[in-house]
């Protein structure tokens, strides 16, 4: 695992680099897609080198990482809603080269096995953008989730509720309580892990994925058994490393 210790706005840079580089070599590359703050200027950055240095996304795919289940369609905090708004309207990605997990689905489970196959039959995610929970979360694979994962439903825990009700006008209740997220084993088998964290709330979780023992009570340490991960953090997010 490479740890880059930089700050917060080089680190948007970094990662932009990484989709970059990828992008030219091979076009029709498979994004993996994060939501939350973490990633919010890596589409920034992104969407800047598209404007003004002609940076295409036409040939692109892209998958989410994580969705909460029952927001309406519409709600401005469906995660499929933000990334339209923060990153796919900001580019040139092609109609429907964006997938996410189907929150709204009647089967949840069914919705959850077809998002899977959608991943395999587009021949995996080359890069997968990351960041990561107080709790030691990524995706929402919360504490306890199995190393062996793949898309499912999840309970949301109330450290996470109240971490997101941010988003919500600071109301935990309106933070939904589930969500489908990728599994663990689904996102390690994404070919180049890029995880961003900032900030001292994440100090802890960060310290536990460099350095702590590969624990499912702390998910983002399976990282640390991958071929490709690249953890980018700011001072204040390494300020309990070694
Ligand atoms: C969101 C996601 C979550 C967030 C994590 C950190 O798609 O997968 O794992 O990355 O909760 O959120 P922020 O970046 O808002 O601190």
């Amino acid at each position: 695992m490479e740890v880059v210790i930089a700050p917060a706005g080089e680190l948007a840079r970094l990662a932009a680099d990484a989709v970059q580089g990828l992008l030219t070599a091979r076009p029709g590359v498979v994004l993996g897609l994060a939501t939350g703050s973490s990633p919010l200027a890596v589409y920034d950055e992104l969407a800047r080198r598209h404007a003004e240095e002609g940076l295409s996304f036409a040939r692109a795919r892209a998958f989410m990482l994580d969705e909460y289940v029952g927001l309406a369609a519409d709600h401005p905090q469906r995660y499929r809603n933000v990334i339209d708004k923060e990153f796919a309207a900001r580019v040139d990605l092609a109609p429907g080269a964006v997938r996410g997990p189907d929150g709204l689905a009647e089967d949840l489970p069914a919705a959850c096995a077809a998002y899977e196959a959608d991943i395999a039959q587009a021949g995996g995610v080359d890069l997968q953008l990351l960041g990561i929970g107080t709790d030691g979360h990524i995706a929402f694979n919360e504490p306890g989730s199995s190393l062996a994962s793949r898309t499912r439903i999840k309970t949301l825990t109330r450290q996470t509720r109240e971490d997101n009700a941010r988003f919500f006008g600071g109301s935990v209740e309106q933070v939904p309580r589930h969500c489908l997220t990728q599994g663990l084993a689904t996102i390690m088998s994404a070919r180049h892990l890029v995880l961003l964290a900032s900030g001292r709330a994440k100090a802890e979780a960060v310290h536990q994925l460099v350095e702590g023992p590969i624990s499912a009570m702390w998910p983002a340490t399976i990282m640390q058994t991958h071929p490709h991960a690249t953890v980018l953090v700011d001072d204040a997010a390494a300020s309990r490393l070694q």
